[in-house]
């Protein structure tokens, strides 16, 4: 046996393609370990998205070049590969800052890993494949090879045409392009044969969701939710991440009545300045955002919303980033994520004017989360005694507990859990820690599904 080791930055997307990865080397005889240090194979899985993210990389990369080294001289080879965003987008940089590297393959790739490692074996020279390849890698991956667990992701949807001003996953991910239905139906139907439960379907901008359907017709996101809730078993679903855009009416009202489909959505605004919104290329207002927000509510006025943020894009004032504070009070949050702008080589807005100061930056990102921290806590604070399912999903630090999700994706510590793991039972919440809840098993005859609020 081979010892393979991943380390996974940036979105799902690419914890997904990490999996995928060790599927793809399981039948060449590597099985994944925790650590680094014996490993006979190392792949970063890399994030390019803000500066901080791909730096990361160059860092990581000196330290392996060390150990790389050692085990050479040990002889006992390490073979070191990039893969991810930051391998698309700086491929060729990569080889030049860092020799060590022997493998880089990009996102749209990597089911060509097989036979660049045995190049690398045969020729002794680095091997780089960073082209959108005309045929599909979803064609050519190998079944999965692990169990997920409890509750996995399952790419669906991946590159986005949307082009916001200051983002690169148009560049490193490419076009738009959705799987065919069947395709992962199937998928599912083996997560959910090897114990998974619960699914989080996953895109770039998941509901621009077009993939062919069985008849041969373009299915949208909220025909492939209904008819996986229909056709596969699965108790939980989720999506993510979403464009406000391409949130439609009938992927609305799947949320009403879809119950395996939970009252929980992630849904990007990042400025509520419609000047900003505009130079960013969103191509909804804020008016338009808060119209959705309200049509979700009105569908399903128990869901629980997220966003992203970027204080900082060029030209934001005061007045701007006062707008995206009132926004976020009118909407309530239960949970954000929230981002200095980093300038991103090869995107417009890296080249506008008006860049703002650093201190500027994060001077308004600790006021915005501030804010949404306190929304974070009050949405927490108001689950106190209700009872929720939860999915029990990995072993806590106590002795005997287990962390699950709530529906809310809030994570909850139970006490003498840990024989529920992988199932789903009623939890009463009993106590909000700053980062999530503290529960205790309770009645089993609560519902599965109860809508924990009042609808
Ligand atoms: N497809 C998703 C998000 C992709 S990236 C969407 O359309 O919203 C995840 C988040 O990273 C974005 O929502 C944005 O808030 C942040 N982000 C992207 N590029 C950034 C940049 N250049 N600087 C800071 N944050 C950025
Ligand atoms: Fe990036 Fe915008 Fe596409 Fe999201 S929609 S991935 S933020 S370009
Ligand atoms: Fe990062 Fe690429 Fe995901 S840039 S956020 S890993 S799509």
């Amino acid at each position: 046996m081979k010892k393979l080791y991943i380390k996974t930055y940036g979105c799902q997307m690419n914890v997904y393609d990490s999996a995928r990865m060790a599927d793809l080397l399981a039948p060449l005889g590597y099985a994944p370990v925790e650590a680094p240090d014996d490993a006979d194979m190392v792949i970063l899985n890399t994030c390019h998205i803000r500066e901080k993210a791909t730096e990361k990389v160059y860092s990581e990369l000196g330290q392996l070049r060390v150990l790389k080294a050692a085990r050479a001289e040990a002889g006992s080879p390490m073979l070191l590969a990039v893969a991810g965003c930051v391998a698309q987008a700086e491929g060729k940089e990569i080889i030049r800052r860092q020799p060590a590297v022997d493998v880089v393959v990009g996102p749209q790739s990597y089911h060509r890993l097989p036979e660049m490692i045995a190049k690398v074996a045969r020729e002794a020279r680095v091997e780089l494949e960073t082209d959108f390849p005309a045929e599909d890698k979803f064609d050519h991956l190998p079944e999965e090879h692990a169990p997920r667990g409890p509750a996995a992701f399952l790419t669906v949807q991946e590159g986005c045409d949307k082009f916001c001003t200051f983002c690169v996953v148009p560049y490193t991910r490419g076009a738009e392009f959705s799987r065919p239905v069947e395709q992962i139906a199937g998928e599912a139907r083996r997560l959910l044969d090897s114990g998974t439960r619960e699914i989080t379907l996953l895109g770039q901008n998941v509901n621009a969701y077009h993939g062919e359907g069985p008849d041969g017709s373009r299915w949208s996101l909220a025909k492939l939710i209904r008819h996986l809730a229909r056709v596969t078993g699965v108790e939980r679903l989720r999506y993510t991440t979403s464009h406000p855009l391409d949130m439609s009416d009938d992927l609305i009202a799947a949320h009403r009545e879809v119950e395996e489909l939970m009252p929980f959505l992630h849904l990007p605004v990042q400025s509520g300045s419609d000047r900003l919104l505009r130079a960013m290329n969103r191509g909804h207002t804020r008016d338009d955002y808060l119209r959705i927000v309200e049509r979700i509510r009105t569908s399903r006025p128990d869901i629980a919303l997220s966003s992203d943020f970027i204080v900082g894009f060029p030209g934001e004032t005061d007045t701007d980033f006062e707008a995206t504070l009132e926004l976020v009070r009118t909407v309530d949050f239960a949970q954000a994520f929230s981002f200095k702008y980093s300038a991103r080589p090869g995107t417009p807005a890296s080249a506008a004017p008006g860049q703002v100061a650093e201190d500027v930056k994060s001077e308004r990102l600790q006021i915005l989360q501030t804010l949404l921290i306190e929304q974070t806590r009050a949405f927490n604070r108001d689950c106190t005694d209700r009872v929720f399912p939860v999915l029990f999903e990995k072993p806590g630090r106590k002795q005997d507990q287990a962390v699950g999700r709530s529906p809310y994706l809030q994570p909850v510590h139970v006490d003498g859990a840990a024989r529920l793991m992988g199932e789903i039972h009623p939890v009463r919440i009993a106590a909000v820690l700053p980062n999530s809840l503290r529960g205790v098993l309770a009645d089993e005859t609560a519902p599965r599904r109860e809508r924990a609020f009042a609808t």
